[in-house]
């Protein structure tokens, strides 16, 4: 069974062929990162126009790349929220245009689910019941998965996701844009650790860095920052034994079977490095450039909603601050 996935929530326009949610035929990026680099940031009306741009140039190299009609597909999944509601207007339109056209099934994906589901593109597959710790730039979530869809979130960010303060952060040593791959660079040169506060909201599986990136500038401020690198080793340190703490202590309590990670910074090398070697549970993280955006997670993500016969009508809206479905317990 194959799906074609389309992503369009943030700055990478993306399109992938998958088969059996497991597999990859074909997964097309195209990046935005050099045009909103002059912004120091994401400019959401720039975002949306360049997915009109390169929207359908990209679902075509997918489509070629995979060897396949239109007729083969069993779906097209496309991200419906949560991310810019003009970004993701973009991937919908097209989404429902190849639906229509074609009359195949139409599934609005979850963002987030999405992410988790970069985990089924592995070589080893996930077993439940797993913890998943999503690390993007707008979430730093605790879910724990009894099953395909049942998902309990138990800890969340208070204030600035995990990306979103490695973005931060980035911008306030000057490192660049985006802050996430710059920091993991600029950390591998840093020996020396600088004194940064630890936000451990005991008694919560909730995750808050807004007072690290604080207490950061306060330091930058008073030219109290001598070298860069050491910033960037320091503060990625606290930020890894955070999540990694937390992530294994809610591992342990609800004995799971498997530790997942996913979302953008799950990129990062020392998280990786310092979950595998920490977690007394397995651990699986995708390859990296299927932990930063990417339309393959859509697509994989699909095919299991096409199994639990979850599908949408013409009539789908974009929902840009869509949440995880959660089971009642
Ligand atoms: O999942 P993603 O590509 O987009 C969202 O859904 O938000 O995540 C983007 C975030 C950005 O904040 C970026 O700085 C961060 O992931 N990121 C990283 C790394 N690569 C990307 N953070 C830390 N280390 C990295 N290597
Ligand atoms: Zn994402």
């Amino acid at each position: 069974m194959k799906v074609l996935g389309i992503e369009t929530s943030c700055d990478e326009t993306a399109a992938a062929v998958i088969e059996d949610g497991v597999k990859i035929i074909s997964s097309e990026i195209a990046s935005q990162i050099e045009l909103h680099a002059r912004y120091g940031g994401i400019v959401p009306e720039v975002a949306s126009r360049q997915h009109m741009v390169s929207i359908i140039p990209v679902i075509s190299k997918a489509m070629n790349k995979a060897h396949i009609g239109w007729h083969e597909l069993s779906c097209i999944a496309v991200t419906r929220g949560p991310g810019l509601a003009g970004s993701l207007l973009v991937g919908t339109s097209i989404a429902k245009s190849i639906a229509a056209v074609k009359q195949l099934p139409l599934i609005g994906i979850n963002h987030l689910e999405a992410h988790i589901y970069a985990n089924w593109l592995s070589n080893q597959k996930p077993e439940f019941p797993l913890l998943c710790l999503i690390v993007s730039g707008g979430h730093s979530d605790l879910v724990l998965m009894q099953d395909h869809g049942k998902y309990t979130v138990l800890g969340r960010t208070r204030d600035d996701a995990a990306g979103e303060a490695f973005d931060k952060a980035a911008r306030i040593l000057g490192l660049g844009y985006p802050g996430g791959p710059a920091i993991d660079r600029a950390a591998t040169k840093g020996t020396v650790s600088i004194d940064l506060p630890y936000a451990w909201m005991k008694g919560t599986y909730d995750f808050s860095f807004s007072g690290l990136k604080t207490a950061l500038f306060r330091l930058v401020e008073k030219d109290k920052i001598k070298n860069m690198a050491d910033a960037a080793f320091s503060f990625q340190r606290v930020v890894v034994d955070i999540l990694v703490s937390k992530t294994i202590a809610a591992a342990k309590l609800h004995r799971v079977k498997q530790v997942l990670l996913s979302g953008g910074v799950a990129a990062n090398r020392r998280l990786r490095q310092q979950l595998k070697e920490d977690s007394p549970i397995p651990v699986l993280i995708p390859e990296p450039v299927l932990c930063t955006d990417n339309a393959a997670m859509v697509a994989a993500c699909g095919y299991f909603c096409l199994q639990a016969n979850t599908t949408h009508g013409f009539d789908m809206d974009v929902v840009p601050n869509l949440k995880l479905n959660q089971v009642n317990n």
